[in-house]
């Protein structure tokens, strides 16, 4: 990772992903950003419109991923799908020639190859390279600590 730019980018409803992000961002040495929705949708709101792969309504994104070689695209697990704002980040993102780290929370502890997937056929043909993927599982009622989540990071940044 020496030499490369690297930019973090992650949507965050309750914090979780945020605090994962923000770890991997010192790990990395990278630029970090937040894609955040222009109003709240609410639990049930978040939940269908996850559910029925819709885009978020998100407030301009100010950066430009030119700047940048490796992309990392951290979301939570919205019903078992990707974030509304995440979809909308990818479906604007021109990642010719990036290389993609996905990073995903989720409540449950199974690999959400599901979600995996699905961001990973999108940036394909938006021109992006998956390199690796790496999931963080969560508890709804307990946020996840920074010392937590470095652990965690740690031990991925390792393997990349
Ligand atoms: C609307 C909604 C739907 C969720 N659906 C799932 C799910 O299908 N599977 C799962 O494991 N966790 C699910 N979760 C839990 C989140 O993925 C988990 O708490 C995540 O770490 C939240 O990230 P955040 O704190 O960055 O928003 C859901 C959470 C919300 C708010």
């Amino acid at each position: 990772m020496v030499n490369v730019k690297n930019l973090v980018v992650y949507y965050s409803r309750s914090g979780n992903t945020e605090t994962v992000a923000k770890e991997i961002s010192k790990a990395v040495n990278g630029d970090i950003k937040k894609i955040e929705l222009k109003k709240d949708i609410g639990f049930i709101g978040a939940a269908f419109s996850s559910l029925l792969g819709l885009k978020g309504k998100i407030k301009s994104m100010d950066f430009d991923l030119k700047h940048y070689d490796n992309i990392f695209i951290g979301t939570p697990v919205w019903a078992g799908k990707t974030s509304t704002p995440i979809n909308t980040f990818i479906s604007r993102a021109n990642l010719a020639g990036k290389n993609v780290y996905i990073f995903i929370t989720q409540a449950d502890e199974k690999t959400p190859n599901l979600v995996y997937e699905s961001i990973a056929t999108r940036v394909r043909a938006k021109g992006g390279k998956i390199i690796d993927s790496f999931f963080v599982q969560t508890d709804m009622k307990n946020p996840i600590t920074f010392e937590q989540a470095r652990e965690l990071v740690t031990e991925w940044i390792k393997t990349i």
